[in-house]
């Protein structure tokens, strides 16, 4: 059968030149099945900010990785799963996959990580108030990301302040509004008025408008307005000057999540102040996120339950922007590096 994927060309620091970085290829590839393993079609293909560090440690020409919802189409005796099921994994930019579904060892210059097994997508979780787009987004990676940071780490009070930068995108949304729903007062960031809008909508108290490039000192004078009383909870999703304005306003005991660097990993920002001496006196505690440590069969069934369930009460709100069609699939992932007017909440592709 004929499998089209995009793969990687060739490697390109910085804001993603996808013109340059991937290439369409569509092959014949015979369906042999093995005993374990399965033919999946996808369905519907993320793309998420981080896929910048994982194409750079994509060798040259192999398809380029991607969290996806696969439909079985067919299936070997000893397969995970059936024809008829449908499952989430990173089954990559590619029409068609054939794999086991296995957990995936990825081996990058940086940091080990293991991609999960494909998880079969339980079909009475999802319905018109929860489609099946949300396994990416709020029921998938991005909400376990918030939902796992707010409930094993930040654990956010009435009365305390809760900063999160990026906050337009599908994890930030849904941090502020989980850290709302707690009784915090909540600031985002972001770098358009009509998103500052947008966030407002969604409940945040104050919205900082920030852009790389900014400096600190600008950050800093619209925080002392948006968080007179300092800040109590950062969840950071950019760094740089956004962060290095946070820093210097925490308050004492409190908490920092590192879930992503953009001004290090993409905008190349290698040097800046040194932020030890801010956490010393506050004595605030910095934690890393690694979502995947939260992906296990009992915290999913706990997001649906929860976070799941604030959603049908429209309690909280995920939104999408979808891109249709395979072809779509790289100027869908440019859109979150370049002109970012037209995404709202998590970025997404129907193929
Ligand atoms: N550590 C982990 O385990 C983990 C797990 C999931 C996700 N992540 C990372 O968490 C981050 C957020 O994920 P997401 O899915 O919410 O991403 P997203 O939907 O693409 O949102 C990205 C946010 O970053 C902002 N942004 C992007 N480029 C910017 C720039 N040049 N200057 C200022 N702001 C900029 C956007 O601001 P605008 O409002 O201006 O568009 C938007 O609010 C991503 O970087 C993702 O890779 C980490």
């Amino acid at each position: 059968m004929k499998i089209s994927k995009w793969v990687v060309r060739e490697h390109v620091e910085g804001a993603p030149d996808v013109g340059r970085v991937y290439e369409k290829v569509t092959e014949e590839v015979p369906v042999d099945l093995a005993e374990n393993e399965m033919l999946l079609k996808t369905l519907y293909v993320s793309v998420d900010p981080y896929l910048q560090g994982i194409a750079l440690d994509t060798p040259v020409g192999d398809a380029m990785g991607a969290d996806s919802i696969m439909e079985v189409l067919a299936a070997g005796p000893r397969a995970a799963h059936r024809p008829g099921d449908l499952v989430q994994g990173f089954g990559g930019w590619q029409s068609h996959v054939i794999s086991d579904g296995a957990p995936r060892l990825w081996q990058t210059g940086t940091f080990p990580m293991v991609f999960p097994a494909y998880r079969r997508l339980q079909r009475h979780w999802y319905d018109e108030a929860l489609p099946l787009q949300t396994a990416l987004s709020a029921m998938g990676g991005p909400g376990m990301t918030a939902w796992g940071t707010l409930t094993t780490f930040l654990d956010p009070r009435p009365g305390e302040t809760l900063v999160v930068s990026g906050a337009s995108g599908a994890v930030g949304t849904l941090v502020g509004q989980l850290a709302r729903l707690a009784g915090a007062r909540v600031v985002g960031t972001t770098s358009s008025p009509a998103k500052a809008a947008y966030l407002r909508e969604l409940g945040f108290d104050e919205v900082v408008r920030y852009r790389h490039g900014d400096s600190a000192e600008q950050v800093g004078e619209a925080l002392d307005r948006a968080a007179p009383d300092g800040v109590d909870h950062y969840f950071d999703n950019l760094g740089g000057a956004v962060t290095d304005a946070v820093f210097a306003r925490l308050t004492v005991g409190s908490k920092v999540a590192v879930c992503w660097q953009w001004a290090t990993q993409v905008g190349r920002e290698a040097v800046g102040p040194r932020l030890l001496p801010y956490i010393m006196f506050p004595r605030t505690t910095v934690r890393g996120i690694f979502s995947l440590e939260w992906f296990t069969e009992a915290n999913w069934q706990a997001l649906h339950a929860d976070l799941g369930d604030r959603l049908r009460r429209d309690e909280v709100v995920c939104d999408h922007t979808l891109h249709q069609g395979f072809d779509a699939i790289p100027d869908a992932y440019a859109s979150l590096y370049h002109d970012r007017t037209a995404n709202f909440g998590k970025v997404l592709v129907a193929l």
